[in-house]
């Protein structure tokens, strides 16, 4: 059954830019792994780490992941409980955030738990890779399923959408690497929220807060301004502004 479409998005300030501003949040740790090689440890932070992730969505009007990191078990990209739903509406934010899925070939299972929870409204961003049978599946599933290019997913164009359609102003990417790599790329993220833990996973092909093809050359690569770090217990919280290249 879908969600009722009973979201309020605040309107946009007519002077605001054609992209929301968008936040990367990813833990990782000191090797720079986000999960390890196999996939099966992905939530390794803290209690604390844990709590700033709902206090990030509770700033922002959406939740992005990769179809990988959506369709994980117990995945809902929801606000958390009745303290943090409170602190949207202080924000004045919707009480539940829009929750919006990467899926270039409509990978993302129609059975994943996400779509079980019908607190807030889903969209799927995919491309005409993934199968009319496929997109039919999703349709059922989700409020809104786009196709955004027939090959590569355009997400300069989704993003202008989900600010359009969606009066999405602030968005939270929370990954996996081959999103927000791809993100990157674009030049569409804004911050980077980086919470190191004093972990080792190891691994080649463990994902990293950063996947995709890579930038080839120094001059490429995403630069980033630190805007500040703290501290708690074992783990340190750093927050990245991006510079822009455009
Ligand atoms: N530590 C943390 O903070 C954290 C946070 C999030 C996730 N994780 C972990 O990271 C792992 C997942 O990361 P991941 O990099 O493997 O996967 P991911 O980015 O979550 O998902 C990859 C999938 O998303 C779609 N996708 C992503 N970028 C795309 C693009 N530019 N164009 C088209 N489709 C795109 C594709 O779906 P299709 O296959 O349908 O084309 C792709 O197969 C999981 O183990 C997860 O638990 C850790």
């Amino acid at each position: 059954m879908k969600a009722a479409k009973k979201f309020s998005f605040q309107r946009a300030p007519a002077h605001s830019s054609q992209f929301p501003f968008m936040l990367i949040n990813m833990a990782m740790t000191a090797d720079g792994k986000i999960a390890t090689a196999n996939h099966t440890v992905a939530s390794f932070a803290s209690r604390r780490d844990l709590a700033r992730l709902y206090e990030l969505r509770a700033t922002a009007d959406a939740v992005l992941a990769g179809a990988r990191t959506a369709g994980g078990d117990d995945i809902s990209m929801g606000p958390g409980g009745k303290k943090y739903q409170q602190a949207r509406l202080k924000n004045g934010l919707a009480e539940f955030n829009l929750r919006a899925i990467v899926s270039g070939s409509g990978s993302i299972d129609a059975r994943s738990h996400i779509f079980q929870r019908r607190f807030s409204p889903i969209v799927v961003i995919t491309t005409g890779r993934a199968s009319v049978e496929k997109v039919a599946e999703l349709r059922k599933v989700a409020d809104a399923v786009e196709t955004f290019g027939e090959k590569k997913i355009d997400l300069r164009r989704a993003l202008r959408w989900l600010r359009r359609e969606w009066n999405v102003r602030r968005l939270v990417c929370e990954g996996g690497g081959e999103l927000n790599a791809a993100m990157l790329a674009a030049d569409l993220v804004d911050e980077i929220h980086v919470t190191i833990c004093p972990k080792i996973f190891g691994g080649r092909d463990a994902p990293t807060i950063a996947d995709g093809e890579g930038f080839a050359s120094l001059i490429a690569a995403a630069r980033l301004k630190l805007e500040s770090k703290k501290q708690i217990g074992a783990e340190m919280f750093l927050i990245y502004r991006v510079l822009k290249r455009r």
